[in-house]
């Protein structure tokens, strides 16, 4: 019968649908015993729907193999966690063993593509890297397209000229960089890696110190200086003549000569008491001088090149120390406004020149705000004028002028 189909439906469930022309067909069917085998559900406009045992019972079967689908399915589930539980310590021995072939297989990978070396590893106070490199830096810089990472040198062991280095040099020269590369150096040679040099020798170093940044940690009711001394205190108190410590910029989170005196104290002590070796990152030139007194103590400081009244930096690092901050010449380069940059350097030739008389603030106070040193720009001026012009109120003739008076402005 052409017409027949099967469907189903959320209210019939399966059922048998004839057109109109044959339903009556179906109505009076009956079998052999004289049973009725469709059963008439629903009448439609052109459609006749009945149900039928057979029908009835195939839905169940249907309904019930989904349930023996997932019964099925959930005890080949228990038997698998059951099977893996008994054999765990196999299973987790290769979980092991690929996971080491994995971070092996990665270093060796990074090796050869970075050009890692062997590092000598032994149990004195060495630490030689000849032409270090930052890792993460150089492959950021690689990534941009910049110009190349620059290597540098380190060398804290005893029979180096001092085991305390003091990096001077302007934010942006690459201390933070230096002080980083050669501590991620001790970790990846004491890992089992080659390192990022060429070549590395290193007495094995029995813990790594290190206070970088500025973390604020406020959920804790700790403000940023806080956090700093706090992680200073630590070092201090724990780093022995076997550790590596490194240090960026101390004593950054408070008042100048506050900072300045806490740097000062933690570098002798580290010097004298603690005698790690170490890398001492700050901004504070005047303690170059500790280096006259404190013997193992070395200063080298990143190399600049002043141009145009601003600067380049090399990111090489040199014996000396750095002259002076340029602050304010990076602030130039960050596109602080013109008038602020003159402003800075009027109020710090002022404090210059105070270090040797008294009262430098007052002075400051003295200085005119807008004074000679800072004349309005002209394309300012000219924005001005323009500002206090009304278009509509104007004649012809007023907004030549005004035109004239404009160009004069920007001579
Ligand atoms: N050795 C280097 N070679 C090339 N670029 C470097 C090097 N060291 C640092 N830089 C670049 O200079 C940026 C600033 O370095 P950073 O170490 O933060 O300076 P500092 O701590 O002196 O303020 C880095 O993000 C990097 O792009
Ligand atoms: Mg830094």
């Amino acid at each position: 019968m052409a017409a027949l189909k099967i469907k189903h439906n959320g209210v019939l469930g399966y059922f048998i649908e004839v057109t109109q022309q044959h339903a009556d067909k179906l109505m009076t069917y009956r079998d052999e015993e004289s049973r009725e085998l469709f059963r008439h559900r629903q009448t439609m406009a052109g459609a006749v729907r009945f149900s039928t045992d057979e029908l009835a019972s195939l839905a169940t079967r249907i309904a019930q193999s989904a349930d023996g689908a997932l019964m099925l399915e959930r005890g080949l589930f228990d038997e698998m966690t059951a099977l893996a539980l008994e054999h765990a310590d196999a299973l987790g021995a290769i979980a092991d063993a690929l996971a080491v072939m994995d971070v092996s297989v990665a270093l060796a990978e990074l090796a050869v593509a970075g050009r890692y070396v062997r590092p000598t590893l032994d149990n004195g106070l060495g630490f030689k890297i000849a032409r270090g490199r930052h890792p993460v830096v150089e492959a950021a810089l690689l990534a941009d397209n910049a110009r190349g990472f620059v290597p540098n040198d380190c060398d804290l062991s005893p029979n180096a000229k001092g085991r305390l280095w003091l990096v001077t040099g302007p934010n942006m020269a690459g201390k933070s960089t230096f002080l980083r590369q050669n501590a991620l150096i001790a970790i990846l040679a004491q890992m089992g890696s080659f390192v990022p040099a060429d070549s590395a020798h290193i007495g094995i170093v029995d813990r790594l110190f290190s206070r970088v940044g500025a973390g604020d940690d406020l959920a804790a009711g700790r403000s940023t200086f806080m956090v700093e001394m706090v992680e200073t205190a630590a070092i201090l108190n724990q780093a022995t003549a076997k550790s590596l410590v490194i240090l960026d910029e101390i004593g950054r989170g408070t008042a100048t000569y506050d900072g300045l005196a806490i740097a000062w104290a933690a570098a002798e002590h580290l010097h004298e008491a603690n005698k790690s070796r170490a890398l001492f990152a700050t901004h504070y030139h005047e303690m170059v001088a500790l280096c006259e007194r404190l013997t193992a103590m070395t200063c080298v400081t990143m190399k600049v090149k002043e141009w145009n009244d601003s600067i380049v930096f090399l990111h090489e690092v040199t014996p000396g120390a750095a002259d002076r901050s340029y602050g304010i010449h990076v602030a130039k380069l960050a596109g602080l406004p013109p008038m602020v940059v003159a402003r800075a350097e009027e109020v710090l030739r002022a404090l210059e020149e105070g270090r040797e008389g008294h009262q430098p603030l007052a002075r400051i106070d003295d200085l005119p705000l807008f004074g000679a040193a800072a004349p309005m720009p002209k394309a300012h001026a000219v924005e001005e004028a323009l500002k206090a012009v009304e278009p509509d109120a104007l004649s012809p003739k007023q907004a030549l002028e005004i035109l004239y008076d404009l160009k004069r402005k920007l001579l």
